[in-house]
């Protein structure tokens, strides 16, 4: 799993710049389903058709799209303003390595603040290297989107820190899913969903042009086993998490229950989850059309939206096991 969560997570695709991770997971499960089709929004849908003509249409949703910081304005001295794309965190940010989709590499700084001013997205810039406005101009535009650069690297035995971990890690999970499902008597429309950090626009289309009957985001959730951090009360190892409740949905409780059953048939740790902020692809699939019954898997990680964002390999393994069971 590791080495396939490093050739997701390396791609370069930031939020509405998805296309290479989807030629990257298009060329893993070509083989593996009966059609794939992009989208206006550039979401790929893997179709899976069922055995059963009567069967079910389940759409599952893990998105593509990494924050990141869009080139706003160019100082004479070379230096980058830029914009937040998505929830970035001005406080993860300072000094840290950035590339753009070109292969320029940057480093983003905070510039000096009073004492008693808080810095904020305005105060932050990138240095790209170059001597003048001329220089810069000449190496990227404005409108590019620079991200943290990759960089996944192993923490102990079972954990695995990445900048784009949100969301390449249920990418990951959903083409290992998808791999190994073989028959199922539903369809299973596997979802590599497009914008869904400035407000899970590809999902929304998405969901519309699938018309589902039960929808499934995979997503990362926080972290409540950090000193100072209890909420979510969930915590890295403790198995796959069953969302009840986040800042965009309420889970539908037959969902949620079809999880855990599956999570038990299939031996595996779940852990129900409260997250009392964000949001996934469920809040987009739930109210598309006349409405549709969803629910979350999610991957627990630490430091959300930073660049070292940290999941533990067992809970994949979870996750992997209790969807297999849900889906056969
Ligand atoms: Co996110
Ligand atoms: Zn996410």
């Amino acid at each position: 799993m590791f080495e396939l969560i490093k050739k997701i997570a390396d791609v370069y695709g930031a939020t509405g710049r998805e296309s290479a991770v989807a030629d990257t997971i298009e060329a893993l499960l070509k083989d593996k389903v009966d059609s794939i089709t992009r989208d206006a929004m550039g979401n790929l849908i893997c179709e899976k058709r069922g055995t059963d003509p009567g069967g079910k249409r389940i759409m599952l949703s893990a998105h593509m799209d990494h924050i990141g910081f869009i080139v706003a304005a160019v100082e004479k001295e070379g230096f980058l303003r830029v914009a937040p794309v998505g929830g970035i965190r001005v406080a993860y940010s300072h000094t840290r390595h950035v590339c753009f989709a070109n292969g320029v590499q940057g480093v983003i700084v905070q510039e000096p603040v009073a004492d008693n001013e808080k810095p904020v997205m305005k105060h932050m810039f990138i240095d790209i290297g170059a001597a003048d406005a001329e220089e810069a101009l000449s190496m990227v535009q404005l409108g590019d989107i620079a991200v943290y650069a990759p960089d996944c690297f192993r923490l102990g035995e079972y954990r695995v820190a990445a900048p784009a971990m949100d969301d390449r890690i249920a990418c990951a999970l959903l083409i290992s899913v998808m791999q190994q499902l073989g028959e199922t008597k539903d369809t299973v429309y596997a979802v590599f969903s497009t914008q869904e950090e400035v407000g899970c626009r590809g999902a929304k289309t998405a969901a519309y042009g699938i018309n589902p009957d039960v929808g499934i985001a995979l997503d990362v959730t926080g972290n409540g086993d950090t000193p100072k951090t209890k909420l979510p009360s969930v915590k890295l190892g403790d198995g796959a998490a069953v969302k009840i409740m986040d800042n965009g949905s309420i889970s539908s409780p037959e969902v949620v229950s079809a999880l855990l059953a599956a999570g038990e048939k299939a031996g595996v740790k779940t852990q129900r989850e409260v997250l009392p902020y964000g949001g996934t692809d469920a809040m987009a699939m739930q109210t598309t059309r006349s409405g549709v019954r969803v629910g979350t898997v999610s991957i627990p990680c630490r430091y959300v939206h930073s660049a070292c964002e940290v999941i533990d390999l067992r809970d994949v393994d979870a996750a992997e096991k209790l969807l297999l069971a849900y889906l056969q």
